[in-house]
């Protein structure tokens, strides 16, 4: 039994591709197929894989059956995040959701999902993307408005991601492993609200995904920071393979 974790799908069966690049860059030509295979050829029937949002380029639920439906015929147990391309996913439907695909997937908001001794928990989140003011290389200063408006966001998921670790700490876990598609931080951070609360709870990773293209996979933290492991799973990162988390 184990635990893999891959982000950024961006599928797009049936919804138009709203990022062409996605298809002249060779990173991404076909990668639902081998993205299919190398999860047929790693996971077996009784392992999760959570996929850390940004799953489709539908603008509705309509528009992403397709690509839910290739998400739920892949081996094991499938746990989703919401991304912030996820527009299929209204923040207050994600009960919804749930029953509506009781069995086949598992969407992870304002709830956990239990894997052996660990609760899996997670949201969303949210980070400061600039814009950002350069001198050269050096960011000499940043757009302080966007700065403010983000902040008022990353409260909102904070509070969300409190409530899965709450449910979880209720049902009598205490081991976490906590998921946001976001950075943990923004690249002018070291910590934030989501690594405090990383660090309140004991969460023993945080996995995150987002952060695609070459010059954004080191954008937050990598590896140990604070005792625990930092990770980015973005799809691209990982030329679609998912990462194991846990044995
Ligand atoms: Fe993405
Ligand atoms: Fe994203």
């Amino acid at each position: 039994m184990s635990l893999y974790a891959i982000g950024d799908l961006h599928l797009h069966f049936q919804s138009e591709l709203k990022a062409p690049g996605q298809l002249r860059d060779p990173v991404w030509r076909n990668h639902e197929t081998l993205f299919r295979q190398n999860c047929e050829k790693m996971i077996r029937p009784d392992d999760t894989l959570v996929l850390v949002g940004d799953h489709s380029w539908g603008r509705n639920l309509a528009e992403c059956e397709q690509d839910l439906a290739y998400i739920a015929a892949l081996p094991g147990r499938k746990i989703l995040l919401r991304g912030n391309h996820d527009m299929f996913w209204d923040a207050k439907k994600t009960e919804a959701l749930n029953l509506r695909y009781a069995g086949k997937l598992f969407f992870l908001q304002n709830n956990y999902a239990a894997y052996r001794d660990w609760a899996i928990v997670g949201t969303k989140g949210y980070t400061f993307e600039g814009p950002f003011y350069l001198r050269g290389r050096r960011i000499v200063d940043w757009d302080h408005e966007e700065e403010a408006h983000a902040e008022k966001l990353v409260e909102r998921e904070a509070e969300r991601l409190k409530v899965s670790f709450e449910a979880a700490k209720a049902d009598g876990y205490s081991r976490f492993i906590m998921f946001l598609h976001y950075p943990p931080t923004s690249i002018l951070e070291k910590n934030s609200a989501f690594t405090a609360m990383a660090e309140k709870y004991g969460a023993e990773q945080v996995i995150y995904a987002h952060c695609h293209g070459e010059h954004r996979f080191h954008d937050s933290l990598e590896g140990r920071h604070h005792g625990i492991q930092y990770t980015l799973v973005s799809g691209d990162s990982l030329r679609w393979m998912p990462m194991k988390i846990l044995e």
